[in-house]
């Protein structure tokens, strides 16, 4: 893959991933037998614990697929080859979530809440699922300027998920008892959170919140530079992207 780079790290060679272009698109019918693979490889399988023939993935993805859910399923790329699936949806449009986190936290209004998996495991542990985690949280500010906040519930001995949320910026507010995905698993689990930056709520306010006007143009420009809705994500070499964040304020 064009985006790795060989470095000895503690005398070993070992291979980072931290250059190649990560781009994301919604979930097709098409993807849906691709998905059932990744949903049975077996780290998957141990914290989705989704059924994965197909037709229990065409069942419960149909309605995405179809554009018929409030949230959004979407294939990650790496340099053009899907890696893996990030799953973007308000809180307060899945009651249950909703109930889970209430018994924790207050949640506010159009908060977002983020799942996602990495689905080769030999492309995890090597910063792809913070970076991953890292670029949505980003793109959510400027995709849907009222949302305050990105919450992430994990369960506790889910280290790598975690890991990767700290590594990504997110910041533990709490813990306590919420069902988990793997009856294997005790309840305990992390709640993450990232709030939208200040300088992205000055310059709403600014705009006279909730009006998109001129947001509206700045947003159709980053959808061509930085990757809203399944174009590129921002580069921070690239001097369009640094012009629309600029813009911006981010
Ligand atoms: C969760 C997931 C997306 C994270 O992606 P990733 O590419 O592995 O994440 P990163 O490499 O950016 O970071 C993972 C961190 O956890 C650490 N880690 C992984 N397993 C660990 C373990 N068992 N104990 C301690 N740390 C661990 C890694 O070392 C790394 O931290 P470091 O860079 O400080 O060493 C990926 O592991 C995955 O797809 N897992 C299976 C599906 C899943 O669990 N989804 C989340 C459901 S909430």
């Amino acid at each position: 893959m064009s985006a790795s780079h060989r470095m000895i790290y503690n005398g070993r060679a070992v291979e980072t991933l931290g250059e190649g272009a990560l781009t994301w698109r919604r979930l097709a019918g098409a993807d849906l037998p691709m998905l059932a693979d990744w949903l049975r490889e077996p780290q998957v399988a141990r914290w989705w614990n989704h059924e994965h023939t197909l037709e229990a993935v065409a069942r419960d993805f149909g309605a995405s697929v179809r554009g018929e859910e409030p949230g959004e399923d979407l294939v990650v790329s790496l340099d053009g080859h899907p890696i893996g699936l990030l799953q973007r949806a308000v809180i307060g449009d899945y009651p249950e979530d909703l109930a889970e986190f209430e018994a924790l936290i207050e949640v506010p209004d159009g908060a977002v809440e983020l799942d996602y998996l990495i689905a080769d495991a030999a492309l995890r542990g090597r910063g792809l699922g913070s970076r991953m985690i890292a670029a949505a949280v980003q793109s959510t500010w400027s995709d849907d300027p009222s949302v305050p906040a990105v919450l992430v519930a994990v369960v506790a001995a889910n280290t790598a998920s975690w890991r990767a949320l700290e590594k990504a910026g997110l910041t533990r507010i709490a813990e306590g008892a919420m069902s988990p995905e793997n009856p294997l698993d005790d309840p305990l689990h992390y709640i993450y959170r990232a709030d939208r930056p200040q300088q992205h709520v000055d310059r709403l306010d600014a705009l006279g919140r909730p009006t998109l006007g001129f947001l509206g143009d700045v947003m159709r420009e980053a959808t061509v530079v930085a990757g809203v809705n399944g174009a590129r994500l921002p580069d921070n070499d690239d001097p369009r992207a640094q012009v629309v964040r600029h813009t911006t304020g981010s």
